[in-house]
């Protein structure tokens, strides 16, 4: 049997008292693609931000399964102020960032007598930095830069439009 990936169960939203779906149930299962059709104002957004839970439903309940890594297009983006092409595709994974983050957070301290004239300190830190560096390359940290121009490539953004403001 396949595995369930998202589960809606007997869900409804309205807004402002207007009732966009109720008792809706749905489940999608591993490897399923999925078309979702329906006219102008049917609820579609609702029910992908609804999946995304960046929305919660007024009844019933949502389940995705732990660990489930989900991308959503938003239908009318907000582009970051102050981003270029590249900037703002290499936020496509967060996660990825925040590693860098506290990888460079860790390199600074290691820099600090406070930290480096303290043997068990300094100890402490180092196993900090090895394992978010082992993390750091179980996520393809270090070819990221490069995965994200070939992909900015292969959608025809040239090289020369990438500093250019997204917005
Ligand atoms: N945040 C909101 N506040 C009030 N009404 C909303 C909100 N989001 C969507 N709606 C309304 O809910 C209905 C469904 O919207 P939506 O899910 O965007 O439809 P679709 O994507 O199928 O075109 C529409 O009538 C829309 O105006
Ligand atoms: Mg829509």
């Amino acid at each position: 049997m396949a595995e369930i990936l998202v589960n809606l169960d007997k869900v409804s939203v309205s807004f402002a008292g207007r009732v966009i779906f109720s008792g809706l149930s749905w489940e999608i299962q591993a490897g399923q693609r999925v078309g979702l059709v329906g006219p102008n104002g049917a609820g579609k957004s609702t029910l992908l931000k609804l999946i995304a839970q960046e929305l919660s439903p007024d009844e019933g309940n949502t389940f995705r399964l732990s660990g489930l890594t989900w991308g959503r297009l938003a239908q009318e983006p907000v582009m970051p102020e102050g981003e270029t092409v590249l900037s703002a595709a290499m936020t496509g994974v967060p996660a990825i960032a925040a590693i860098e983050q506290t990888l460079a957070n860790l390199e600074a301290q290691m820099g600090d007598p406070a930290v480096y004239e303290q043997p068990a300190v300094l100890a402490r830190v180092l196993a900090a930095h090895e394992k978010a560096l082992a993390h750091y390359d179980l996520q393809d940290g270090p070819r990221y830069a490069s995965r994200v121009k070939d992909v900015l490539s292969r959608l025809g953004f040239d090289q020369s439009q990438w500093a250019t403001p997204v917005k």
